[in-house]
């Protein structure tokens, strides 16, 4: 059901006075109908106590319909009743064999928990349900929100000691998720590694588990915590399509089972891999966010109301958040040669192409001229930069751009004075070799010491100084995970600990520095998930900034992160860093515009030719900007599939669309395929503007009906052709 139905038949029920309410409530048969403008999850308690899903997918409006839990019966000895029940949250225990949500070791070893119902609190749009074992008083709060415009319902758990015992928690999920029984189902994810972030896979679901994880300290280049999963008949523009992302940047793990009983589950949350919790009588551990949400409309509707999502509800400043603006980066451009002379060369050159943000990269501090040292020293480097930081930022900031750097917090050389001073402040095992990977180790941000020192290096860098923006790196995973000040048994929270006082960090310096904004990178893509992604304005997509290889990650990406987010430069060619592919400037533009646009190129040596088509770009990237940002997104073609890769967004109040294509190479002489677009109003006209000429319908007008059922016909011949059309509706 599309968002103007679904909105509609709200309307009609309302108006029928039945409730459509987002949480509805039954004492009689206790079940809750959870219920968004195109999905509803429902939960009920069993006569036996235990909470169990009872549906999950399109609009329902009436708790009453839904059929009280129930008991399973047991199918043999070796399939008890428990492996078809639907647990909301099985904590391990009784005769459960698949994947828990909660895990948990007592002082002398008994490891039995069986969940039970035992409250329930609704606030508005939140609810919280009550669990605590038949016996001890371990209890776990279920927080539910339901976000009904944007189609999606938030899950987290707190599990709380509540025993006058010390307890050790071995696997605390966020959520459990149950798909309905009776289809096979196909899983969609997205992987890769350095420089090939965010490709997209689809595989069959079968009997057993599929594990997707990070055990990196970080969210990782590797797997991204997202998933979708359809009964394998979803395209991009149809049929269901359930999917979820989690909000969290350490270890965290999504496991896929299907059981003997054909039971799909998803359980997500803190990695349980080398993880240990204690809890001590009275303390809690809360659970990262979780969201998901069910499209009958495809994986394209998916995307666009988790974008939506991100956009308002995530990021920081929400609906009311500034455009991004456009970005000149130095890394391509000199690597670690930065100094004040190249970076005014740069910054003069940005300013006349339409740069509204100049951030200076790696390079600028202590003794860092190359990977190999100053990492953990912040201060500028005066060789470099004699006047400090400030003749720069008041060079970039006369030119009418705001000034952004780039910083490392977490990371540490060997060679530096930090290291030096406070070699125990790395993540380390006492009398084990320590593993460097780009010669550098990471800061123990679980100790207090180091957050505060890590806080405090940052907070002063942006007092001193007139910056809006850090690019936040880190460019290693964790290895030797010890934390020596804790009991032996404790130092595993050090995963845990950390990310949450990253977070922390990251937010009492933006309620310090209120305007202040954050780019999230890890070496490219190793920090995109949505718990960053509450505290960045901005993420780093990949290292791999070559534009035919960003398509793909482009299109990967998007699956779950918003265009807004995306950050893409456009950089010189043959492509130094990746593969020496040389793709024309307009192709590098138009693939670099589908996100936030960036430049992070060699501007001094671009000759004149390139500066003027460069900067007639970055006025057309500004006239469609907020319907690149802030519109839907369709994909056309998928740069999987053919030689023809396309994308198209449309404004929030329809008046403008953008369409983006491009051919790798033409074969044959064979035409393009003409481009259906989506998302028109059938019914409207349309004033089309090819940016380049290459749209081959003449007439200036077309009606949405036909652009979106026989389409445009686009002239590429060209190997790495490109064009991009864009379509004003014209009023009636
Ligand atoms: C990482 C980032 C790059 C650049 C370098 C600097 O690799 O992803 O964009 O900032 O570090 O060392």
């Amino acid at each position: 059901m599309s968002r103007i139905a679904s909105v509609f038949l709200i309307c009609v029920l309302a108006a029928a006075g039945l409730s459509a309410q987002a949480i509805q409530y039954s004492e009689s048969s206790k079940t809750w109908l959870l219920n968004t403008h195109n999905s509803s999850y429902a939960m009920g308690v069993g006569p036996n106590g235990t909470l169990q899903n009872l549906y999950w997918g399109a609009p329902l409006w009436r708790v009453d319909d839904l059929p009280a839990a129930t008991m399973r019966r047991e199918f043999s000895s070796f399939d008890p009743p428990n492996m078809e029940q639907r647990d909301e949250f099985p904590a391990w225990g009784g005769t459960r064999y698949f994947e828990p949500a909660l895990k948990v070791t007592r002082e002398g070893g008994n490891r039995d928990v069986v969940l039970r119902y035992q409250s329930h609190q609704i606030k508005e749009n939140n609810l919280d349900i009550t669990l605590k074992d038949i016996r001890d008083d371990i209890q776990v709060v279920l927080h539910y929100r339901v976000y009904p415009d944007h189609g999606i319902v938030e899950r987290s758990a707190t599990v709380q000691n509540k025993t006058p015992k010390p307890l050790m928690l071995e696997s605390a999920q966020s959520a459990t998720w149950n798909l309905p029984v009776g289809e096979t189902y196909q899983l969609t994810y997205l992987s890769g590694r350095w420089a090939a972030e965010t490709q997209i896979n689809h595989e069959a679901i079968h009997q057993g588990m599929k594990v997707l994880e990070s055990r990196k300290g970080l969210t990782g280049h590797d797997i991204n915590p997202w998933f979708a999963i359809d009964a394998g008949d979803a395209t991009e523009e149809g049929g269901g399509v359930w999917f979820g992302a989690l909000a969290w940047s350490g270890n965290w793990r999504i496991t896929v089972e299907q059981t003997p009983a054909q039971q799909v589950r998803v359980t997500g949350g803190l990695n349980p891999f080398d993880f240990a919790y204690p809890l001590k009588p009275g303390e809690s551990l809360e659970t990262p966010a979780f969201y998901a949400g069910y499209s009958d409309q495809g994986f394209g509707a998916a995307s666009r109301s988790l974008h939506r999502f991100e956009r308002e509800q995530i990021a920081p400043g929400g609906a009311s958040a500034r455009l991004r603006p456009v970005l000149f980066n130095s890394w391509e451009a000199t690597q670690f040669n930065v100094n004040e002379a190249n970076q005014k060369e740069f910054a003069t050159a940005a300013a006349k192409l339409g740069v509204e943000l100049f951030v200076m990269d790696d390079g600028w501090h202590g003794t860092r001229t190359n990977e190999r040292s100053g990492l953990g020293d912040w201060d500028v480097n005066r060789q470099r930069f004699p006047s400090g930081l400030k003749g720069l930022i008041d060079h970039v900031n006369g030119l009418g751009m705001d000034f952004g750097l780039w910083v490392e917090p977490e990371a540490v050389n060997a060679d530096s004075d930090l290291y030096r001073k406070h070699p125990d402040w790395v993540i380390h095992f006492a009398d084990r070799p320590q593993s460097e990977l780009r010669t550098q180790m990471v800061l123990n941000l679980a100790r207090k010491d180091v957050q505060e020192y890590v806080f405090g290096v940052m907070d002063k860098l942006a007092t001193e100084n007139h910056i809006k923006y850090f690019k936040w790196d880190m460019n290693r995973p964790f290895s030797e995970p010890g934390w020596e000040e804790e009991p032996p048994g404790d130092q595993r929270k050090l995963w845990v600990e950390y990310v949450r006082n990253l977070y922390g960090i990251i937010d009492r310096l933006r309620a310090r520095h209120p305007g202040l904004e954050i780019e999230s990178c890890s070496g490219g893509g190793g920090r995109v998930d949505l718990g960053i992604l509450r505290r960045a304005d901005e993420i780093w997509t990949s290292d791999n900034t070559e534009a035919f290889d960003r398509l793909r990650i482009q299109e990967g990406f998007t699956q779950a992160y918003a265009p807004k987010f995306m950050s893409a430069w456009v950089t010189d060619v043959p492509n130094s860093l990746m593969n020496r592919r040389a793709t024309p400037l307009q192709y590098r533009f138009l693939v670099a515009m589908q996100g936030a646009l960036g430049i992070g190129a060699n501007l001094t040596k671009w000759p004149a030719d390139d500066m003027t088509a460069a900067a007639k770009m970055v006025a057309l990237y500004k006239r469609i900007r907020p319907t690149v940002q802030l519109g839907d997104l369709y994909r056309l073609h998928s740069p999987r599939t053919g030689d023809i890769a396309a994308n198209q967004y449309v404004a929030a109040d329809g008046k403008q669309s953008v369409l983006f294509v491009f051919r790798r190479a033409q074969e044959y002489r064979a035409p393009a395929p003409p481009v259906r677009l989506r998302g028109l109003d059938g019914r409207a006209l349309y004033r089309l503007e090819s940016i380049d000429g290459k749209l081959i319908e003449r007439q200036p007008q077309l009606s949405g009906a036909y652009l979106m059922r026989v389409g445009l016909n686009l002239n590429l011949r060209n190997d790495f052709d490109s064009t991009a059309v864009i379509l004003e509706k014209l009023t009636q």
